[in-house]
């Protein structure tokens, strides 16, 4: 039988609301709704009523604790399965038409064996619960840089995420009208409900993991996991695997960048973007606050993780955050390494896999430097200090609205962006990578970012630390062939007249005694500081065989002991690891094969006689 002939959910069409006009979502419901069967279907309006009954069935249910309103008002905590805790890059596929356009670093199967292995998948799997249906805008509504997306989800965890991270609710649908354009989302927790089957507070499918993307149709299924970006369709999915593939389609960039603004004391303010990989400290970045030594700056925020540029009729590239939230890492965040996220956290937030106080509070690790005397850790277990065992997993998670963060942007929601005048790259390399390089070149800057290289964190399941190649942050994120990625990065800086400037940071260089070697944090301001400085034209620096890199004295050091001899140390380009550095580039463009960009082979050619001579 046909899957459009099943049976559907009965009452579907008449529990439609008047204010959805758009007859091609309404049958895409429909059929979903007929392959997957649900209990009930609710179109969800994203009101604050409709958060809060969700939020109190979820904790009726055990999926959510409601935290001590007087300590963590309005929050929330959630404690996943143990097997569903990160983003899950193995179970991740880019189903293109043709395999060379998914290209090597991503997992392809072909479309037609994709359908048929969900359909059977999805067949029913959404029994005994409800399909929610959640309608969003990444990007200011209605913005030309923005695009909708509707998820259909048996999560009311992912309802509630979406209503946080996304501008999501009713006002989409005016903007969608009777025909506009939306990338339909399908997600299931895979854990259908047999006929009085108990319920668990986590359902998810512990054996069977799927998260697919159909770049050609711009379509999402995601299968069996129900955290962070399996799950909350609007964050990697769509603002980066499948907006990828539109900004190389449309000419423009979807980029993992945290987009800042800062401004000097005169009054002057300029916007950077930055890529780091997955818990290298976006959001620490995004939210700093300079220290002793910067009286009179300001850094105010734009967002935390994603970035989407298009060129714009001024001759520079203009930025927005898709998102309208943080779903950021809570270990290690504190009041020492990000003030205006701890009192963006304060309330109003849910928090996933972090441990819980004697008194219905939060805690994790990195929080404060004395651990609490008792707590239950993540898998709700009795937890005290020196047990062995972590009290939250390393890749615990905060959800919570741009509006509560103190440092946001007064641009944050401008539907034209904003426009950028530097791109910092950066990875998490204990060794080789100096403190920062300037890229003489757009082409430069392009080597630099393609070829980023950084030690794998918790942010995705498996080995932690190893480093492994991350062209521009993106290696799990970019929707099709990584050489068609890096050619049109070349192109990009081409289609303005004013393309960002290009640097290449490490906060994570390590001492000989092992420990950091930069203080980092707020300190990172004082390199901040030279990037804007050399975008105004008001900085030196010297050439070096990877760039243009400031000399000690060319940093702002009021306010920090920190010598000549340790910037040296920072700084330190050494022979024998850049030997090592340029075999890990030459393994990356093997890998990229045929596609490579030939400007990308000169400029490896180039800098390998540079670090030579
Ligand atoms: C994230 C990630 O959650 O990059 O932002 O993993
Ligand atoms: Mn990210």
């Amino acid at each position: 039988m046909d899957q459009s002939e099943k049976p559907v959910f009965s009452g579907l069409r008449e529990s439609v609301p008047s204010h959805v006009r758009h007859a091609g979502l309404i049958d895409w419901v429909n059929s979903v709704v007929a392959l997957t069967r649900p209990a009930r279907v609710e179109w969800c309006d994203g009101s604050q009523e409709e958060y809060d009954r969700l939020c109190a069935e979820m904790v009726a249910a055990g999926t959510l604790q409601q935290l001590n309103a007087a300590k963590r008002p309005d929050s929330y905590l959630a404690l996943s399965d143990p097997s569903d805790v990160a983003r899950i890059e193995d179970r991740t596929f880019i189903c293109s038409d043709r395999e060379e356009d998914a290209g090597p670093t991503n997992n392809w199967v072909a479309p037609a064996t994709m359908r048929a292995t969900l359909n059977k998948l999805f067949d029913g799997c959404m029994s005994g619960r409800t399909l929610y249906v959640i309608p969003f805008s990444m990007g200011p509504l209605g913005s030309h840089i923005a695009h909708i997306g509707v998820e259909l989800s048996d999560s009311p965890y992912v309802v509630a995420s979406m209503r946080i991270m996304t501008r999501m609710g009713r006002a989409v649908y005016d903007v969608l009208g009777t025909d506009g354009t939306f990338v339909p989302c399908v997600h299931s927790v895979g854990a259908p409900l047999a006929p009085g089957q108990a319920d668990v507070p986590w359902p998810c499918n512990k054996d069977v993991k799927y998260i697919v993307h159909y770049p050609e149709s711009r379509e999402i299924w995601s299968f069996g996991s129900g955290y962070g970006g399996n799950a909350l369709l609007g964050k990697k999915c769509l603002a980066l695997r499948i907006a990828s593939v539109m900004g190389r389609d449309q000419g423009w960039l979807a980029e993992h960048m945290l987009i800042l603004g800062v401004t000097s004391p005169a009054g002057r303010k300029t916007y950077v973007a930055a890529a780091f990989p997955s818990a290298c400290g976006k959001t620490n970045f995004s939210m700093m606050i300079p220290p002793a030594g910067f009286e009179g700056w300001k850094v105010t925020t734009i967002g935390d993780d994603i970035a989407w540029i298009k060129p714009h009729d001024d001759g520079k590239f203009y930025a927005i955050n898709p998102e309208a939230g943080y779903f950021g890492v809570a270990p290690g965040t504190s009041y020492e390494s990000n003030p205006n996220c701890m009192e963006t956290i304060k309330r109003s937030t849910i928090f996933t896999n972090v441990a819980r106080t004697d008194d219905g509070d939060v805690w994790w690790e990195g929080m404060t430097s004395e651990p609490p005397a008792h707590l239950i850790d993540w898998q709700g277990n009795s937890w005290t200090p020196g047990c062995g065992r972590k009290a939250a997993h390393p890749n615990a998670r905060f959800t919570v609205a741009a509006m509560r963060c103190p440092s946001l942007d007064p641009e944050w929601d401008n539907p034209e962006g904003v426009p950028l005048s530097a791109m910092i790259f950066g990875a998490r390399r204990a060794d080789t990578v100096p403190l920062v390089v300037e890229a003489p070149t757009w082409e430069d800057g392009v080597y630099m970012a393609a070829t980023m290289g950084s030690e794998t964190t918790a942010a995705i399941v498996g080995e932690v630390g190893i480093v492994r190649r991350d062209p521009m942050a993106m290696l799990p994120f970019c929707g099709y062939h990584v050489g068609d990625y890096f050619r049109h990065w070349l192109a990009m800086g081409k289609v303005v007249s004013q393309p960002p400037r290009i640097f290449n940071v490490n906060w994570f260089r390590k001492d000989e005694n092992g420990k950091f070697a930069w203080p980092g944090f707020g300190q990172n301001m004082r390199v901040l500081k030279w990037v804007v400085d050399r975008c105004e034209g008001h900085a030196d620096g010297v050439e070096t065989p990877l760039g243009i890199s400031p000399r000690y004295a060319d940093l702002n050091w009021q306010g920090l002991n920190f010598s000549e001899l340790r910037f040296d140390g920072v700084m330190r380009i050494e022979g024998s690891t850049w030997n090592k550095e340029l075999m890990s580039h030459d393994e990356l463009f093997k890998k990229v094969g045929a596609k490579l960009p030939e400007a990308l082979k000169a400029q490896r050619k180039s800098l390998g006689q540079r670090l030579a001579g």
